[in-house]
């Protein structure tokens, strides 16, 4: 039986898996077994924001002499000292750190220390978003053809982000006892939808008028994904809960964070335990990962902007066979078409075969979430087979 084979018989998958067989990544380039290229235009879904095979990253995996493991009432220096480092990078006043393995674990746990530090039971997000695949987050999206039996009390907004949504969520707000509005401060999900300032500004501020506490998920926009290291910051935000994971490790292992201030860590007053939650291995990577930041941060985000600029401008000149909305932020980018389109789908097939990853989100939304450190020669060779593709 070959990989494949054993794969559509052990794996739990609604589909068979895409195509691709990885047997190495370098930079932004994936080798599969056979030896084929293809350029890497996502990057893990915004997980190896430093390209494959960092090699400082590497170094404080392989070389890792730490413990093999801490049970979580104990203390580990490790533990201390990335939470402060979090706490420093973060816009605001987020001081205290919850432990999570990933990101859907972060979301749990800052819909739970919402309903207990607010005492209430609701929350409101993006329709059609997504922050994860507990029920606490399915109940988030609102689906609930699948799961009937979701989180009562979640309300969904619809974009576009303006002043009009932002009108719906203050009437929310007032209507019922909101825990918490959630969202992705640049919406990766919803094919990098890029809020206006105005609904940022309003409700922000919306939510501090009703105690509702102001959730931005940075699971897939942090560490630099937008062109800061988090995407709050362009809108000048100070969260009372922030979530990350992805990139926090650079993709060389599991993890979560939820931050949140000193005000909601003392109302919530709840622990949140989980058995793999900063394992030691994977603080040794977020902390190499940090030190990496500290020291290219700069040169990290220069790249994001130029790259995005050449993302921008030819996306924008190209000839696609349908209308498409082009939105890009850093190095997140989206590229939309009609809604009964199934064209980003049959496009990033076809890139697929010519030695191109893309991910279609949806049947007509195409996403790509390249390495901050990509190089201008593979961003034109990757956009060259694109457009061969149209
Ligand atoms: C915005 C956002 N939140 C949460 C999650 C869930 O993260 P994980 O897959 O690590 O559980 C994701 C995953 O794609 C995400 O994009």
């Amino acid at each position: 039986m070959d990989v494949a084979q054993r794969d559509r018989r052990y794996l739990a998958r609604a589909e068979a898996a895409e195509g691709v067989q990885v047997a190495r990544s370098e930079g932004s380039v994936i080798f599969d077994h056979h030896g084929k290229r293809y350029v890497d235009f996502t990057a893990g879904w915004c997980v190896g924001n430093l390209g494959w095979g960092n090699e400082e990253i590497l170094a404080a995996v392989r070389g890792f002499d730490g413990p093999a493991y801490v049970h979580p009432d104990y203390t580990f220096r490790g533990w201390s000292e990335l939470a402060e480092a979090l706490a420093e990078i973060t816009p605001g006043t987020l001081t205290k750190c919850y432990r999570a393995t990933g990101g859907s674990e972060a979301v749990e746990i800052a819909m739970q220390v919402a309903m207990a530090a607010t005492g209430r039971q609701g929350f409101i997000s993006l329709a059609g978003c997504y922050h994860g695949n507990t029920i606490g987050a399915r109940s988030l999206a609102g689906d609930r053809g699948t799961y009937p039996n979701l989180l009562p009390h979640c309300r969904q907004v619809q974009p576009p982000l303006d002043g009009r949504a932002a009108d719906r969520v203050e009437r929310l707000l007032k209507g019922e006892k909101v825990a918490a509005f959630i969202m992705e401060p640049v919406v990766c999900n919803l094919g990098v939808l890029i809020p206006t300032a105005e609904f940022m500004a309003r409700v922000r501020e919306a939510c501090r008028r009703h105690g509702t506490l102001f959730v931005m998920d940075e699971v897939a926009t942090g560490f630099g994904r937008t062109g800061r290291l988090f995407a709050s910051e362009h809108f000048g935000l100070d969260p009372d809960v922030l979530c990350m994971a992805k990139a926090i490790t650079a993709g060389y292992a599991p993890m979560g964070a939820t931050l949140v201030t000193k005000a909601v860590a003392d109302a919530a007053g709840v622990d949140f335990y989980s058995t793999y939650g900063w394992h030691p291995l994977s603080v040794a990577a977020a902390l190499a990962n940090l030190k990496y930041w500290r020291r290219h941060g700069a040169a990290l985000l220069a790249n994001v902007a130029a790259r995005g600029d050449t993302f921008r401008a030819r996306l924008g000149g190209m000839k696609f066979a349908e209308q498409a909305s082009v939105r890009v932020k850093g190095l997140a980018i989206g590229v939309e078409f009609g809604e009964d389109s199934d064209y980003a789908s049959r496009l990033g097939e076809r890139c697929r075969e010519a030695g191109l990853l893309v991910s279609a989100e949806k049947e007509n939304l195409l996403t790509m979430f390249p390495a901050l450190t990509i190089e201008p020669e593979v961003v034109r060779e990757g956009l060259d087979i694109l457009e061969r593709c149209l």
